[in-house]
């Protein structure tokens, strides 16, 4: 039987997950389809309730159903408590399992992307939305000993910190260019550097030299944060490697094969 499973968001048209998850069921030579599915905010109950009945094994949650969809799981993994929202939902007996995978996705790639990184070190994290705890998350479970978190609207760093007492610190948003001294990663979680936003704009004079820089804006690839810290001779990673890699645990979970995340991969999705 043909295994069913998708991603839902509102939009959806943009997605790269159905490209994504089509390379790996054509790779792997599965029985299997993923899908598109415009949900709108209205319908997002009633449909989670119905797609196990048409068949569908799991769903992948994007913008605007992450917390959503998380509340209206009945089990959370508890990397999803972590993150307080779900990318990755597991239909099983009736149940609806929530998992979230970007934390975990985004370790997995600058690892990949930078093996030098030295996870021993601090990581500092520019922005406090959704993105950026479910990175925070998947940093402190990856054992990095503190996470900085700077945000424009100060309060945000400060109640992110708040939810993971004692390994995170807020700093300013105007004095995180000071702090760069002893950081290991610099990772931009905010939508600044993407089409048709302003660029993000950030000294990177006191970032060491063996730093990695990453950021999680995928179009462009290669944004101007990237481009200044190439210049100066960092290692980056673009954020591209790291919706490859959150999406590894769900095909699994679903189609039952761990797939490999590497150039042709990238490619088909880039395509
Ligand atoms: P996501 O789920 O992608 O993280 P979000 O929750 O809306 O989206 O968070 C967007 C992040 O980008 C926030 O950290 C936001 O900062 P504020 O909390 O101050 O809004 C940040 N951001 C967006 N536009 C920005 C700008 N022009 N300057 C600085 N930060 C900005």
């Amino acid at each position: 039987m043909t295994i069913l499973a998708g991603v839902i968001g509102d939009p959806i048209a943009q997605s790269r997950s159905p490209r994504l998850h089509g390379h790996w069921l054509a790779r792997y030579g599965i029985d299997g389809q993923y899908m598109p599915l415009h949900v709108r905010k209205d319908d997002l109950a009633e449909t989670l309730r119905l797609l196990p009945r048409l068949g569908f094994a799991g769903v992948n949650v994007t913008i605007p159903h992450k917390e959503a969809a998380f509340a209206l799981s009945d089990e959370r993994t508890a990397r999803a408590e972590a993150a307080g929202a779900a990318n990755t939902l597991v239909f099983r007996d009736g149940r609806i399992i929530a998992d979230n995978t970007d934390g975990l996705g985004f370790v997995a790639s600058v690892q990949q992307g930078a093996p030098n990184w030295q996870m021993d070190r601090p990581a500092l994290l520019l922005g406090a939305g959704g993105a950026a705890r479910g990175i925070l998350a998947g940093l402190l479970a990856a054992g990095l000993p503190e996470v900085l978190v700077a945000n424009r609207t100060a309060d945000k760093a400060v109640a992110l910190a708040d939810l993971f007492p004692g390994n995170v610190r807020a700093v300013p948003w105007d004095r995180a260019p000071d702090e760069l001294g002893g950081i290991g990663l610099l990772a931009n979680t905010t939508s600044l550097g993407m089409t048709g936003q302003p660029p993000l704009e950030f000294a990177l004079d006191h970032l060491p030299p063996e730093a990695v820089v990453t950021d999680v804006v995928y179009a462009p690839l290669r944004t101007q944060l990237l481009d200044r810290a190439v210049a100066r001779g960092h290692a980056t990673v673009d954020g591209l490697g790291m919706l490859l890699h959150q999406a590894v645990p769900g095909f699994e979970a679903w189609f039952g094969v761990w797939p490999e995340v590497d150039d042709a991969l990238r490619a088909a999705v880039l395509a």
